[in-house]
C-alpha cells in the first residue's frame, strides 16, 4: 500500500456479548486497491469481525476509522451509506426478482412524474446487464431474467457489481466461495481482482487457503478472537498458513497420524477428539 491512508481501519477492537469475549485487540487495515484476506478456523470471530465493519455490531473497545478518522456505523444501513458493501453467501439477492429489479432493489430509477411515476424496467435492466457484464459475467444478457436461475457465482457476481455501481469503496465478502465448484470459485476470485483493480479495498474471508493465496495482498489469521499472525503476500507457504490455521499444529503430521491409524484400524479413521 502506498502512503495514501487506509480506507477502513481497526486499532485495538474489543467485541464483547456479555461475559463472552469474542474478538480481542484486533488492528487491521486495508487500503484502496487491496485485498485483505481474513482466515480462521470455525468460530475464530471472522462474521464478528465483518460485523462490526458492517454496522451491526459496535466495537466494546477500542476503534474504527474511515480515511484516517475515527466513525462510528450506528446500523448497517449507515455503514452502507458511507461505502462499505458487504456481500454474504448468496449475495443477498432475491431469486424471484429479475437482475434488473434486484440490481436496482431500493434505489429504482423512475420515469414520469407524480402519480404516473414508474418503474423504468428498460433503464433498470440495461444498466444492470452492462455493470453485471463489465465484472466479466457475459453470459447474462437479458436483465428480465430471474436471479433465481443464476448461478451461485453469478450472483455473487451480481451482488459485487451492484456495490461498485453504487459507489462502494470497501467491499466484504464473508466465505463467497464456501459453497461454489472450482469453477464458480475461481470466477469469485476473478471478480475480486476486478473489483481490486476498479480501486475498491477489499477484505475477503475464507477457510480455503488457496483462494486467499489467488487473491490476497495481506492476510490475517485469525485465532479465538485474537490476531494470531499478520503478514504480506510471499512471506508465507501454503503449508505454513494451513498450519497456522490449524492453531498450530501440523497438517503434515496429522495427516500422516490419519494414515497411520488407518492402516492399522482396517481403513477407519480415528473418532473425533474430545
Ligand atoms: N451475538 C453473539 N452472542 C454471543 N456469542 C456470539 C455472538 N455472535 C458470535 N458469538 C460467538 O463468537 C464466536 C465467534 O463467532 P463468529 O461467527 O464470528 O466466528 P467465525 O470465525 O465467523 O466462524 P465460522 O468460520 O464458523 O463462520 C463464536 O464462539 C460465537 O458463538
Ligand atoms: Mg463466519
Amino acid at each position: 500500500m502506498s502512503d495514501a491512508k487506509p480506507v477502513l481501519e481497526l486499532r485495538n477492537v474489543d467485541k464483547s456479548f456479555g461475559p463472552i469475549e469474542v474478538l480481542n485487540d484486533i488492528s487491521l487495515k486495508v487500503g484502496a486497491g487491496e485485498v485483505l484476506c481474513l482466515l480462521g478456523d470455525n468460530g475464530a470471530g471472522k462474521s464478528t469481525l465483518i460485523k462490526l465493519m458492517s454496522g451491526v455490531h459496535q466495537p466494546t473497545r477500542g476503534d474504527i476509522l474511515m480515511d484516517g478518522a475515527p466513525i462510528t456505523f450506528a446500523s448497517p444501513r449507515d455503514a452502507q451509506e458511507r461505502g462499505i458493501a458487504t456481500v454474504h453467501q448468496f449475495g443477498g439477492t432475491y431469486p424471484l426478482m429479475s437482475v434488473g429489479r434486484n440490481f436496482f432493489m431500493g434505489s429504482e430509477p423512475t420515469k414520469g412524474f407524480g402519480p404516473f411515476k414508474v418503474f423504468d424496467r428498460k433503464r433498470a435492466n440495461s444498466i444492470a446487464v452492462a455493470e453485471v457484464q463489465k465484472m466479466g459475467i457475459t453470459r447474462i444478457t437479458d436483465g428480465d431474467r430471474l436471479v433465481g436461475g443464476l448461478s451461485g457465482g453469478e450472483r455473487q457476481s451480481l451482488a459485487i457489481a451492484r456495490a461498485v455501481y453504487f459507489g462502494a469503496r470497501v467491499l466484504i465478502l464473508d466465505e463467497p466461495t464456501a459453497a461454489l465448484g472450482v469453477k464458480q470459485a475461481a470466477h469469485v476470485l476473478r471478480i475480486v481482482n476486478q473489483a481490486k483493480r476498479r480501486g475498491l479495498a477489499v477484505i475477503f474471508i475464507t477457510h480455503q487457503v488457496m483462494h486467499a493465496m489467488a487473491v490476497g495482498d495481506h492476510f490475517a489469521v485469525l485465532i479465538r478472537g485474537a490476531v494470531a499472525s499478520d503478514f504480506r503476500k510471499g512471506e508465507k507457504t501454503r503449508e505454513q498458513i494451513a498450519d497456522l490455521m490449524a492453531g498450530g499444529e501440523s497438517m503434515v503430521e496429522l495427516e500422516a497420524n490419519i494414515d497411520g491409524y488407518m492402516e492399522t484400524h482396517g481403513g477407519h479413521p480415528p473418532p473425533p477428539a474430545h
